[in-house]
């Protein structure tokens, strides 16, 4: 269920002081597949056990050679300043297949909006490549609105600029910076939500109708805050729920933590194609921990319900899922998220893709 992965760094290049694009190759050179959007989850040995980070291609397949990440420095991050300062050509990685579902349809609409900060870029840059030049590109017309504090921090602005040159009917480009004037495509604003409203409905003319809501998507990836604003406007737009996809890097530090309790247990059935592994879960203890303390390599990678490379489809019993803001309760046919998720009912059974 869990597989892994070895790649070695063929390049390291500085994007931004703070931030680089390191080139993979697959060390066994077997192919990888992975879909513009996804990322993959770089696994660190460490003296207390192993710890995951994901990293999302900043590379598209069919466009670029090798598969390719951008990672920038988080202040006191563990792991983001040591690929910074550390890894370089030649080192090899332990990683995670690629995941995630931040990815295109396949019938392409009419227009796609992305709403970026900082190094949320990154899986933007990789549909970018797939829209502007995979041989089965599409023709939706592109905006980004793209939040930094300066141009000199801007990740890959330069690129952007020169696509916005050589693809002005398709691609076009907003940069806000909140320390920075005057510069060129840029607002010195910060992005909310009357300034979103107006921008998108001055872009459709002064009017948002049927045909508008029905064609287009929108793809946020920034930090929670900046993401629940756009949300919330595009709602009010009646823009419907399904067209709007998002990803977050920031992990929540306020998750529940529940009592544990020895006394009582569950048994849970972990299944896949091709593997049916039972065990057992303490109450008050999250599925994907019981796994990983009885040496059952479920997947994961953040550990807090924001990646969702632990999904499960639940096929009997209930799961609570404790989320920073609220706890959901799921049963059968819905998706569980094992790193937050608590079994409830005396016997559950869970089916990995
Ligand atoms: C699906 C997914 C895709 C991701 N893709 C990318 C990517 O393409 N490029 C990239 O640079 N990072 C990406 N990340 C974030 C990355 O996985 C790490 O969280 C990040 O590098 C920090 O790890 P660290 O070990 O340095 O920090 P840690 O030691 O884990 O954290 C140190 C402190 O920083 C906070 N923190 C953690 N992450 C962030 C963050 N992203 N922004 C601000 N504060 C943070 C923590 O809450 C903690 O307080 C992604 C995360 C997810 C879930
Ligand atoms: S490990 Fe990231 S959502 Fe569960």
């Amino acid at each position: 269920m869990d597989q892994k992965r070895q790649f070695r760094i063929v390049g390291k290049v500085w994007e931004t002081p703070d931030t680089a694009t390191f080139t993979l190759q697959a060390a066994d050179h077997a192919p990888f597949d992975y879909l513009p959007g996804q990322y993959l989850s770089i696994i660190f040995d460490t003296r207390s056990g192993e710890k995951r980070r994901a990293y999302s291609f900043s590379s598209c397949p069919g466009v670029d050679a090798l598969p390719a990440i951008t990672v920038r420095r988080v202040v006191n991050g563990e792991f983001s300043n040591f690929l910074l300062s550390h890894a370089k050509p030649g080192d090899l990685l332990s990683t995670t297949e690629a995941h995630g579902r931040f990815v295109l349809p396949s019938r392409l609409p009419g227009a796609i909006f992305y709403i970026a900060a900082g190094s949320g870029i990154t899986p933007v840059m990789s549909h970018l490549k797939q829209l502007l030049f995979s041989e089965n590109k599409g023709t939706p017309r592109i905006v980004l609105y793209y939040a930094n504090r300066d141009s000199r921090g801007t990740i890959f602005k330069s690129q952007l600029d020169t696509w916005m040159r050589e693809f002005p009917q398709q691609f076009e480009c907003t940069y806000f910076f909140s320390r920075e004037k005057d510069a060129a495509h840029s607002l010195n604003r910060h992005l909310s939500n009357r300034l979103l409203e107006e921008l998108l409905v001055r872009h459709f003319g002064g009017k948002i109708g049927a045909a508008t809501l029905n064609d287009t998507l929108f793809y946020l990836c920034a930090p929670k805050a900046l993401m629940r604003m756009a949300e919330m406007t595009l709602r009010v737009l009646d823009f419907p729920d399904s067209a709007i996809y998002k990803e977050t890097f920031t992990p929540d530090l306020q998750l529940p933590q529940r009592k544990l309790d020895m006394t009582h247990q569950h048994t849970v059935i972990a299944e896949s194609r091709d593997e049916r592994i039972e065990f057992r879960t303490y109450e008050g203890e999250t599925i994907l921990n019981a796994a990983l303390r009885q040496g059952i390599a479920l997947p994961y990678s953040c550990k807090s319900g924001i990646c969702l490379s632990c999904l499960a489809t639940c096929k009997e019993g209930l799961v609570d899922l404790d989320f920073a803001e609220a706890t959901t309760r799921t049963g059968p046919g819905q998706t569980v998220n094992t790193c937050i998720g608590y079994a409830v009912s005396d016997r559950v059974v869970l089916h990995f893709e």
